[in-house]
C-alpha cells in the first residue's frame, strides 16, 4: 500500500487494524463518557451522534445510560460489526463526514482523534460545517483530539507489537506537517504496509478552522477527567463548541 492521501479509506476497514486495536480501552471510554454528560448535563430525551464511531464502544455505552444515539462511520466493516448492539434507541450508519448529515442533532460527538485525516485544510474545515450545522439550536458538539505538541515530544519512533499471530513493525515521525505512524507486518502470505496520518494541529490552527465556520470554542479540556488544558503536560486536546 503506497502512502495514499485517502489511507483512512483502507486501513480503517481492515481486520488489520481491529487486531492491532484489540486492547483499545473500553473503560477509559467509559469514564469519559460518564464525566462529559454529567458536565454538560446532557438529558435522556436528547439524540446524540457520535461521529466517526469505530465499532461504537462511546456510543454503545452512551446507550446503556439511557441515551438516544446514533454512530456513524465510513468504515463498512466498523458499522457492521457496531450493528450487532443496535436496538429501538441505538442505530449505526456509513457516512463520510465530509458529508453533510440529513439528521439535526442535540449533540455531535467527535472522539479519539478522528479529525485531521485530511490533506487538504478545506475537508477538515467542511467537517466542522457540518458538524455546525448538523446541530439543533442550543446544540453543543465535542471534539477529542490529541494534545500534538505532547505527542510529539513523547513519540515512540520504533515499537514491536505481537498480537494474536502478527508481529506489528511500528515507526512513527512528523512529516510535511502530519504525525504519521507506519505499520508493517506480515500477514496472509503478504507483506503490508499501512499509514496513519494525523495532521499537528495546534489549539490555535483548530482555532482558525473553528472561526471560519463561526464555532466558538466554549470549555478547553486536557484529558477523560475534564482537567484544564496545558500545552506541555496534557495527552488529550477536548474542545467543547457552541
Ligand atoms: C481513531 S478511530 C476512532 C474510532 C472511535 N471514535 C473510537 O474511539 O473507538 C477513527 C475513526 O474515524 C473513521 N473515519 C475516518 N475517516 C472518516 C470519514 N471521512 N468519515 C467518517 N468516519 C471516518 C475511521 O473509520 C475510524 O473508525
Amino acid at each position: 500500500m503506497t502512502k495514499n492521501k485517502d489511507w483512512f479509506v483502507s486501513w480503517f476497514d481492515t481486520n488489520y487494524y481491529h487486531t492491532l486495536y484489540k486492547h483499545r480501552d473500553y473503560k477509559e471510554a467509559e469514564v469519559f463518557m460518564l464525566n462529559l454528560v454529567s458536565f454538560l448535563k446532557i438529558n435522556k430525551d436528547t439524540l446524540l451522534l457520535d461521529l466517526a464511531c469505530g465499532k461504537g464502544r462511546h456510543s454503545i455505552y452512551l446507550n446503556t445510560l439511557g441515551y438516544n444515539v446514533i454512530g456513524a462511520d465510513l468504515s463498512k466493516n466498523s458499522i457492521k460489526k457496531a450493528k450487532k448492539h443496535e436496538n429501538e434507541r441505538l442505530s449505526f450508519v456509513e457516512h463520510d463526514m465530509r458529508k453533510p448529515f440529513k439528521t439535526k442533532f442535540d449533540v455531535i460527538l467527535n472522539l479519539f482523534t478522528s479529525f485531521g485525516f485530511f490533506e487538504d485544510d478545506a475537508e477538515d474545515i467542511a467537517i466542522l460545517q457540518n458538524i455546525k450545522n448538523g446541530l439543533k439550536p442550543n446544540g453543543v458538539a465535542v471534539i477529542d483530539f490529541m494534545n500534538c505538541k505532547n505527542v510529539i515530544l513523547n513519540l515512540v519512533a520504533e515499537e514491536i507489537i505481537k498480537i494474536d499471530t502478527i508481529t506489528f513493525n511500528i515507526k512513527r515521525y512528523v512529516e510535511n506537517g502530519f504525525i504519521v505512524k507506519e505499520i508493517n507486518f506480515n500477514a496472509d502470505g503478504n507483506t503490508h504496509t499501512y499509514f496513519e496520518k494525523v495532521k499537528n494541529l495546534d489549539l490555535q490552527k483548530i482555532n482558525s478552522y473553528l472561526n471560519s465556520v463561526g464555532f466558538k470554542i466554549k470549555h478547553t479540556f486536557g484529558n477523560y477527567q475534564l482537567e484544564d488544558f496545558n500545552e506541555e503536560t496534557s495527552d488529550r486536546l477536548i474542545l467543547v463548541l457552541e
